[in-house]
């Protein structure tokens, strides 16, 4: 099963499709320290969007990652995504990427080659072309586009006449002035027949501008040795772009925000000023939620139905309840906010926060690893740090839970119904039983007991007339 419990077009095991993704180039454009394929769009990896879509084809094990620049980093990030990855110690190119793959894929029945570094690319894509291939018999199926500015791609060269078949590929550097005026481009990404893949593999030669082997340079082999090419016409060219500059990478990451947004909008999502706003590809929002503008959702975020997130508030990895409302500027990262819960403006909710049905946390008031029970409040200025409140609570302004000792955590324990007066300190490991009163302004240093009072503090002395006789004293002298 793929991930979204859909039942895949070949279940595993099966010996009809492997996907090679080659994803061992630098990105020397690029200039970054980081290889190109981690680099992130929709706050995913490049390489994370290629293999999401590919593994709602077929399984991740039938999955090879070709790796080299970095290799041991890309490794890493994927290493629990159950692909296999195929070392290219040398990176000679494209066609040299899918030789060092031969052996991986020699079980197989095809083979689909993808860029690691072409992330828009929707599995509905990549099951057309799988069908393409397989109802033109092609022992080489390419995908071909005419984009507005084809400059810098591989063009598609075809025989003259009707049938139009596909000859060759060439390589931008290798255009003759004619060709350069072919609108249709190699938008690379090909599914091969494995049998004839792997016997003229090794037919590429390194005779071009850059001394690489090119895979393009199969579709004229192929051809030459009497196989059939086919080339898909991708109705959207602009699925199959790549990013060789930050430039380049900045468009993509706009391009899929923007289809994120309309599809939460298509979903009865309402967002004002989409355009900025910030939603990583794989959050979740339910219908009747309204996002206002400049607002950051991110990583694995889901937000239920009827909530409101008002403007300039960021959220990283939290799940949110239904009818939940985050006021202006809050930050909130990895943390369950259930139904009903108010927050902000201003508030941080650090990762491990835990805020039961109805709960407010109000304005500048952190918590961290905190797990604060159905309807308490904690409304002003407060910080609620290994702390755990039960149902019904009052945390009066200015609490502080002071949870680290200079050298460990320690836990704050407040029962149900209880209420910390302000401007009190709680001196972890500390216990404040149900239905306690902390007096405002108290330091806590020791467990209160349920249902007491107590009072940590210095007791009020008042001095009738103290300021009559000071001012008196000051004329005198
Ligand atoms: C390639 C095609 C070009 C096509 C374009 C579409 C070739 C020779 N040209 O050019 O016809 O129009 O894609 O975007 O294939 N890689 C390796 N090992 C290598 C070299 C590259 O794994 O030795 C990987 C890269 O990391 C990248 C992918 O292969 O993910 C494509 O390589 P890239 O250098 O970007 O090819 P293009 O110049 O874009
Ligand atoms: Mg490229």
């Amino acid at each position: 099963m793929s991930t979204n419990g859909t039942p895949m077009a070949s279940p595993a095991p099966s010996t009809r499709l492997a996907v090679v993704i080659m994803a061992a180039g630098k990105g020397t454009r690029l200039k970054s320290a980081r290889a190109k394929v981690l680099h992130e769009i929709g706050g995913k990896t490049l390489l994370g969007h290629v293999i999401a879509a590919a593994s709602k084809l077929v399984s991740p094990t039938s999955i090879f990652v070709v790796v080299g620049h970095q290799a041991e980093r890309v490794r890493a990030a994927f290493a629990t995504s159950g692909v296999h990855f195929v070392e290219q110690t040398e990176q000679r190119g494209t066609g040299h990427a899918v030789q060092c793959a031969r052996e991986a894929v020699a079980g197989f029945d095809n083979v689909m080659v993808l860029s690691g570094d072409a992330p828009l690319i929707r599995p509905e894509t990549l099951r057309n072309v799988w069908q393409f291939h397989q109802e033109h018999k092609a022992a080489m199926t390419l995908v071909s586009a005419e984009p507005a500015h084809p400059t810098g791609y591989g063009r598609i060269i075809r025989k003259s006449g009707q049938s139009a078949e596909v000859t060759g590929i060439v390589e931008q550097k290798m255009l003759t002035p004619e060709q350069e005026s072919i609108p249709e481009v190699n938008m690379g990404l090909y599914v091969f027949r494995t049998d004839p893949l792997l016997r003229y593999l090794s037919k590429l030669s390194t005779n071009n501008p850059h001394g690489e082997f090119y895979l393009t340079d199969m579709a004229h082999v192929l051809h030459q040795a009497g196989e059939r090419v086919a080339a898909y016409i991708a109705p959207d060219a602009a699925e199959l772009l790549g990013a060789n500059t930050l430039k380049e990478m900045a468009e993509l990451d706009a391009h899929l925000r923007k289809n994120t947004a309309e599809k939460l909008m298509a979903q009865g999502v309402t967002i004002y000023k989409p355009e900025t706003c910030v939603i990583d590809t794989d959050v979740e929002v339910a219908a009747d939620a309204v996002i206002e503008p400049y607002v950051q959702l991110l990583g694995t975020t889901k937000i239920g139905t009827a909530s409101r997130i008002r403007s300039y508030t960021v959220i990283e990895n939290c799940k949110l309840g239904e009818d939940v409302l985050v006021r202006q500027s809050c930050v909130l990262a990895d943390s369950t906010v259930a139904n009903g819960v108010r927050i902000g403006p201003f508030a941080h909710l650090r990762p491990g926060s835990e805020l039961g049905p109805d709960v407010h946390i109000g304005n500048f008031v952190e918590t961290k690893k905190a797990k604060v029970g159905r309807g308490s409040k904690a409304n002003h200025l407060t910080y609620l740090g290994d702390a755990e409140v039960g149902e019904g609570s009052n945390i009066g302004a200015g609490v502080i839970t002071c949870n680290y000792d200079g050298v460990r955590k320690h836990t704050t324990k407040i029962g149900n119904r209880s209420f910390v007066g302000s401007d009190s300190t709680l001196v972890a490991p500390v216990t404040i039983g149900d239905d306690a009163y902390v007096a405002a302004g108290s330091c806590i240093t020791k467990d209160v007991e349920a249902g007491a009072l107590a009072l940590g503090r210095a007791q009020q002395v008042d001095k009738p007339g103290w300021v009559a006789e000071r001012r008196a004293k000051d004329v005198s002298k």
